[in-house]
């Protein structure tokens, strides 16, 4: 009788540890947002749905950022200072049917650019998964998945996934590209096993 009662206890333990935290989603009900400048960004959310499928969109802006990226670096430090949302050229339909978003964005200013706090504000992501990724010049993501986790209070984020992109400082746009991209591949598969994200058609 005990031993038959620590068995149920065991088996229930590793049942909950495999299946409480594993991510189990239907493609039909994968959305993939990103921002982008310079390609860096665009070239993970393409690996991230070539692992699972799922919708991918750009978010594009009303009005677009400069060219010059001292100008647009100055325009997004005062947009932070201020808190601007910039609207958004990018609509969405039926947010609802989606149950895991992605959410991808370069590092700005050691931040969330304003342009995917916009997208954050507009839609509701209550009871959804929602899963953050990110592209930088080295420096690393900065602020931007806890900005994530404050703007999505009621998702469950998961695990947000890093890797170093362009420098545009240094004339650098699109670094991720060939065996950089490779490895790039490598590592999101790894890091999609790590969370538990497996999907069903
Ligand atoms: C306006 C602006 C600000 C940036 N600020 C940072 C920063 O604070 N830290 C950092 O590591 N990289 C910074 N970067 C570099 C980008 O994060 C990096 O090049 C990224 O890979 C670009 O992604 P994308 O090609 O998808 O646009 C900045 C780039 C821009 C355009």
């Amino acid at each position: 009788m005990k031993t038959t009662l620590m068995l149920s206890m065991v088996i229930g333990l590793v049942f909950n540890s495999v299946c409480m935290h594993a991510q189990q989603v239907s493609t039909k009900n994968i959305l993939i947002v990103y921002l982008s400048r310079t390609g860096n960004t665009k070239v993970i959310a393409e690996i991230i749905q070539r692992n699972v499928g799922g919708k991918l969109v750009a978010i594009e802006l009303q009005k677009p950022y400069p060219e010059n990226y001292r100008q647009t670096v100055q325009q997004v430090v005062n947009e932070n200072e201020t808190g601007y949302l910039p609207p958004l050229k990018t609509i969405i339909d039926s947010i609802e049917k989606y149950d895991m978003v992605f959410v991808g964005f370069p590092t700005w200013d050691m931040k969330m650019p304003p342009p995917m706090k916009s997208f954050l504000h507009q839609y509701n992501f209550a009871g959804k998964a929602v899963i953050p990724f990110n592209t930088n010049a080295g420096y690393g993501v900065g602020s931007g998945f806890e900005t994530v986790k404050e703007l999505c209070p009621n998702s469950k984020v998961l695990e947000g996934f890093e890797i170093k992109g362009g420098i545009e400082r240094d004339g650098i746009k699109l670094a991720i590209k060939d065996e950089k991209a490779t490895a790039a591949a490598i590592k999101v598969k790894q890091w999609l096993q790590k969370i538990k994200v497996t999907v069903v058609e």
